[in-house]
């Protein structure tokens, strides 16, 4: 039986420990697993720990702004970073789905060693959970927050200890944990959403237009599955384009886009999740008319295994 207040008080003490006298990075995304790290590293050293949010465009559409009110609604400042050069301009030109994850996490470890020597910080806190772990070295996908478990050592390569009090928790854990650090609602029940962000729902080369497009579709895609009891809910933007045509009749070379809704405990397995038809006629009408450049709208019918969560 899992018991999230031991948890919490044997993390916090071994944080105190591992960090010492010493100041502490945490980045966090908003999602439940980089703001409950942010918030044991907080417990445990105060102000010491520096939280950082790195705007790296690839987030959805107001996450950047919701993040810091709800930081701010916990009492932790966070500073802010625009770095959506760097990733655009490391995911130019590439297609393959571990390129662009590899470009993803390396961006992100030489963003955070750049912040790391401008305020003055060797120790990074950081959200992994086990998931992450057992997909990244069983090589399903680069996790844009594993390194050590394949074979990087994070202080030789860019300069800084990484600390990952969650890396034994899967999911349903950590949200338990959330809550017992009275988290709010919407941290702890917030649906997953992945560290490389947009970059693996576009297909193919990640441009600021497309990532754009799928931000759209995406919200279109929450907005629409709000009250349903799902795992995650979400639209992607397929590689090639298909046939449509106007309501003047002319032919019309359009974007594809998937929706994909799953249900799933801890993210090792998932089964689609059935969506009310009338939900996905709506998705439907919204997506083709809110941006017109679709012409076509899948629903992904697939289980984990065979496919993942994520496209890529
Ligand atoms: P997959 O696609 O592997 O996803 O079935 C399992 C869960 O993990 C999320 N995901 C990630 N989370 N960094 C993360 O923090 C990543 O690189 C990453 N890739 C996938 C995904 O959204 C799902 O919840």
């Amino acid at each position: 039986m899992f018991e999230p207040e031991k948890f919490i008080e044997e993390k916090i003490a071994w944080l105190r420990r591992a960090i010492g006298d010493a100041e502490a990075l945490a980045a966090t995304s908003g999602g439940v697993d980089s703001m409950t790290t942010a918030a044991l590293g907080h417990r445990a050293v105060g102000d010491r720990l520096k939280v950082v949010f790195l705007d790296d465009g690839l987030m959805r559409e107001g996450e950047p702004q919701e993040v810091l009110r709800v930081l701010g609604r916990m009492g932790i400042k966070a500073k802010i970073f625009d770095v959506k050069d760097h990733f655009f301009s490391a995911l130019r030109g590439k297609t393959d789905p571990e390129e662009k994850r590899k470009a993803f996490r390396e961006t992100f470890y030489r963003t955070f060693a750049d912040i790391a020597r401008e305020l003055g910080v060797s120790c990074l806190l950081q959200g992994t959970i086990a998931a992450d772990v057992v997909e990244a070295s069983g090589g399903v996908k680069s996790q844009h927050n594993v390194l050590e478990q394949v074979g990087i050592d994070p202080m030789e390569r860019y300069g800084y200890r990484v600390l990952e009090p969650l890396k034994d928790l899967y999911k349903p854990q950590v949200r338990e944990v959330a809550r017992a650090l009275g988290l709010p609602r919407e941290v702890y029940e917030r649906r997953p959403f992945p560290g490389p962000g947009l970059a693996v729902r576009v297909l193919g080369e990640v441009t600021p237009e497309r990532v754009e497009l799928v931000r759209k579709a995406t919200a279109i895609v929450e907005e629409e599955t709000e009250g349903l009891p799902c795992f995650q809910a979400f639209a992607v933007l397929m590689r090639d384009k298909a046939t449509g045509v106007t309501e003047a009749g002319e032919r019309k070379y359009g974007e594809v886009v998937a929706v994909r809704v799953v249900k799933s405990e801890d993210a090792m397995t998932a089964e689609p999740f059935p969506v009310p038809w009338e939900t996905l006629r709506s998705i439907e009408r919204r997506i083709t008319g809110e941006i017109p450049t679709v012409t076509h709208v899948l629903f992904d019918l697939s289980s984990k295994p065979p496919a993942t969560i994520e496209f890529e």
